[in-house]
């Protein structure tokens, strides 16, 4: 079979509080297992040719959930963004953030930044962890940087085209391929709008603390079956 490899995989990681009050432990417990199947995850996507990787690790939205579950979620972030990446570095994957800055503690700043820093130069693949991070927000900050080269003149209306566009937002990042979404919810929440416009959708029922690389190929393999038309007509 022709093994068609998506370029750029997209994964919201949900079901992580389901999971652990499933076993009549608390949600936090979900959250930590959850951090190691990414971690693994990780590791494994890059040797199979995909390109860019992006997840959701915590939306514009989740500042909703009670200050415990977010205080715990904010260390895992610091604990994994100080060792959980080490072999994606060394595989000479770069690492890059999106979302708002403001509502973040300076800590968990400096270990985003440093992570950044760290692997900025590097060319094997991109890492993109979407932290306080919405759809919307990335749109209307894009917007508001291109009104800004408007009204200083730095660039006409009509300059204005996908390409810029995509050059604004928190990341040039290309167009996904496969969007993964796990735990049996069949919505977007909010995630890589403008990025999503033509991505083929996966849904399972699997709660991404039991998600694995089989998992993951299952999803491969869907994608594989799929035909992409992009609006034009069978061949
Ligand atoms: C996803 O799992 C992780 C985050 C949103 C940080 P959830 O915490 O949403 O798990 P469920 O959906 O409540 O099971
Ligand atoms: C989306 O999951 C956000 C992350 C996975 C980080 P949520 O659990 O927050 O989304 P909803 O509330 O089910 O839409
Ligand atoms: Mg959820």
């Amino acid at each position: 079979m022709n093994e068609n490899v998506p370029n750029h995989v997209a994964i919201i990681m949900d079901g992580n509080g389901r999971w652990a009050q499933n076993r009549g432990l608390k949600r936090t417990k979900g959250h930590q297992k959850g951090a190691e199947v990414l971690k693994k995850i990780s590791e494994y996507v890059y040797d199979k040719k995909i390109k860019v990787l992006s997840v959701f690790a915590f939306s514009t939205e989740n500042w909703k959930r009670d200050k415990e579950e977010i205080d715990y979620l904010m260390k895992l972030f610091i604990k994994a963004f100080k060792g959980n990446f080490n072999v994606i570095k060394e595989k000479g994957v770069k690492v890059v953030f999106s979302g708002l800055k403001n509502k973040l503690s300076k800590k968990v700043i400096d270990t985003m930044d440093k992570m950044q820093e760290e692997t900025k130069n590097n060319k094997n693949g991109i890492f993109n962890i979407c932290l306080n991070y919405g759809g919307q927000d990335e749109i209307i900050e894009a917007t508001k940087k291109i009104s800004a080269l408007v009204k200083d003149n730095k660039i006409d209306v009509k300059d204005i085209d996908k390409e810029l566009f995509s050059k604004n937002l928190f990341n040039d990042l290309p167009p996904i391929d496969l969007l993964i979404r796990t735990s049996g919810e069949y919505r977007i929440s909010n995630f890589m709008l403008w990025q999503m416009a033509y991505a083929e959708l996966y849904f399972t029922d699997t709660l991404w603390p039991d998600f694995n690389e089989e998992e993951f190929d299952k999803a491969l393999d869907a994608f594989n079956k799929r035909e992409r038309r992009f609006g034009g007509v069978k061949k």
